[in-house]
């Protein structure tokens, strides 16, 4: 648990122009800093980033947020790691907090709950570095016991595997027995050091008093993050038996969506061969390296998913997806296209490589090599292939219903493209095999979003400003400007107003907050603290519309203008009230109130 206010004070620190610039080179554009989108194609810069406010923006695709925001985006890291990533750049430590409140581990977010946090007054129990440790402490021992396990190295050398390849793997033995690992802690049966190797997934505990090792009799596979740490295992049984494959659960340091097996030892392996073979098992991902291919990558026995896609295409432009052949095969690679149509970018390529009925990566390059490995994947079929051959292996388009569906089953797709090549690509594509016309098509497939209707938005959008959304605005940029604020002015608004609405919460929000408010300098932008906000997206858009600001705003005048029409509304409001009922039915107090109305 990162306490808010730490997260304000990173944020303070951290200037999200040098954040991004790191990654994505910003040109100085007046009082903004401008690039083309990280996070959708494009040609002309609309991606918009604002120093004094401390977040970006793209006019574009709509990505927005914070410099943590941008590291989980751009660089696939967790919000832990984007903090620590950010922390380390200007020297803070991060401080943790105990999670007593029996929430859930890897729960961290910035949500509401952690309101009531002062990160300096509590001491920590077990920090996300505590769990690292103990990682490597566990994987350390396994190691230890895999040289002195006479089955364990029969077991491995039987499938083919080197000495020198399962060291480079930094592969182990957890021994069978139920309660192995208090050799190497000592304090096993300590409450502490329980709730340390239950919380790293490395001991099961059912309740206070039983307590036993995850791992028994398995062949363990250590898996890494980004960093190199070790945040989670793989346990492959030796004998014939259920379940073949146990993984660490997800936790804090874990998560199964976001992690792929080897991708820390084989970056610079994926930049040398500019590519990167995605596999579905540990013993692929080994077997190949054993072979001199130390550019594949595993899954941890979930689908690929789109934040999986996200990170591999940072680290090089060509992806080959290796599954078999079969049914199960052809149905992860359909997964793994659907996951990726909206983050691939002109210049990225996919494609899918499937391997003979009965093989796969591992017994396919032990039987054939690694020339013939390769000239494989040089023939994997492109997405665009695949995407059509499978849409119309179940289609007859001879008839016209089968055209029709074509177009209906491909349209979810290619909306989702956003790179415009490809989206060509696979007009064009549909346009030979439906035999519907291209203009036809793009009108029935409603992928050219129309110029008009972006000009109108922006119409509409100066000419209908609300106060409540200008009060938003000046609140998101200064939020102790509050204090200007009657919150009686607050009480009528209808419910179904979202921008009202979203105003009171805003308000509720800093005033649940003193300690944050109190902080001098206010530069973390007010939506950091309010990501689970069901208001997020107006308030994201309305974040937005500060970038056209400029350094020369007088919030002042902003502020007390938009309060003012906004006192105006509720005036005018209580008067249409007033004025109808008869005047005998007022009472005194409300003559006088009609009257002082219409004086103001
Ligand atoms: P070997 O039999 O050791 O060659 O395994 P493999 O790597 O060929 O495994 P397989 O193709 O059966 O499965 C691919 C991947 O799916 C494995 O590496 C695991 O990550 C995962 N997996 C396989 N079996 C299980 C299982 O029983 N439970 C879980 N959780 N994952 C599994
Ligand atoms: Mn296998």
């Amino acid at each position: 648990m990162i306490p808010q206010l730490f997260i304000h004070d990173l944020l303070g620190r951290v200037d999200i122009v040098d954040a991004i610039d790191r990654h994505v080179p910003l040109k100085k554009v007046g009082a903004n800093f401008i690039a083309c989108c990280p996070f959708h194609n494009e040609k002309t810069p609309s991606f918009t980033v604002s120093q004094t406010k401390q977040f970006y923006h793209c006019f574009g695709c709509g990505a927005h947020g914070n410099a943590i925001n941008f590291l989980i985006d751009y660089s696939g890291l967790s919000f832990v790691e984007a903090v620590n990533d950010l922390a380390a750049n200007v020297g803070l430590q991060v401080p943790q907090e105990s999670d007593t409140h029996s929430r859930e581990v890897n729960s961290i977010s910035l949500s509401q709950s952690y309101i009531d946090d002062e990160y300096s007054a509590r001491s920590y129990e077990i920090s996300p570095q505590d769990l690292i440790a103990a990682m490597q402490t566990a994987a350390q021992f396994y190691r230890e016991k895999l040289k002195v396990s006479e089955n364990a190295i029969a077991y491995l050398k039987k499938r083919g595997l080197s000495g020198k390849i399962a060291a480079r793997f930094a592969i182990g033995y957890a021994p069978a027995g139920w309660q192995n690992l208090e050799e190497v802690f000592p304090d096993y049966k300590s409450e502490r050091v329980r709730k340390l190797l239950v919380k790293a997934g490395l001991v099961i505990s059912n309740d206070d008093t039983k307590q036993y090792d995850r791992f028994r009799d398995r062949i363990m596979f250590p898996i890494l993050n980004q960093r190199g740490q070790i945040v989670g295992f793989g346990g492959r049984v030796l004998k014939q038996e259920e379940p073949k494959y146990l993984n660490s659960p997800e936790t804090v340091l874990f998560e199964k969506g976001r992690e792929l097996y080897n991708l820390f030892s084989s970056r610079h392996a994926i930049r040398e061969a500019n590519c990167v073979v995605v596999v579905e098992g540990y013993m692929d991902v080994i077997m190949l390296s054993q072979y001199g291919i130390n550019y594949a990558v595993a899954t941890l026995g979930t689908a690929t998913t789109s934040l999986h896609i996200q990170k591999l295409l940072r680290q090089t432009d060509n992806i080959i997806f290796c599954f078999d052949g079969d049914k199960a095969g052809k149905k992860a690679a359909w997964r793994a296209l659907e996951n990726s149509l909206a983050h691939i970018s002109d210049g990225k390529y996919l494609s899918f490589l499937f391997l003979p009925e009965g093989e796969d990566p591992d017994s396919y390059i032990r039987n054939y090599g690694k020339e013939s490995f390769e000239k494989k994947l040089k023939q994997a079929m492109p997405l665009t292939e695949f995407l059509f051959a499978e849409i119309c292996s179940e289609l007859n388009l001879q008839s016209l219903e089968g055209r029709a569906k074509l177009v209906n089953d491909v349209k979810p797709l290619l909306q989702q493209v956003k790179a415009s090549a490809l989206s060509l690509i696979l007009l064009n594509r549909l346009v030979e095999l439906s035999g519907i016309n291209r203009n036809e098509l793009e009108e029935l497939l409603q992928i050219r979003p129309g110029r008009k209707i972006r000009k109108l938005e922006n119409l509409s959008k100066q000419q209908l400003t609300t106060p409540y959304r200008r009060l938003i605005r000046a609140l998101i940029y200064n939020p102790n400007y509050s204090v200007k604020l009657d919150r009686n002015l607050l009480v009528e608004c209808s419910v179904s107003d979202e921008e009202a609405n979203a105003l009171k919460e805003l308000i509720g929000f800093i005033d649940a907050h003193p300690h944050l408010m109190k902080q001098t300098k206010f530069t973390a932008s007010l939506l950091t603290f309010l990501q689970d906000s069901s208001y997020r997206a107006l308030l994201e858009k309305i974040e937005s519309e500060i970038l056209e600001w400029g350094d020369s705003i007088d919030l002042e005048v902003e502020f007390i203008g938009a309060l003012e029409k906004l006192q105006q509304i509720h005036r005018n409001r209580r008067m249409t009230e007033l004025r109808s009922k008869s005047l005998n039915k007022l009472t005194e107090e409300e003559k006088r109130e009609l009257q002082r109305l219409a004086m103001l």
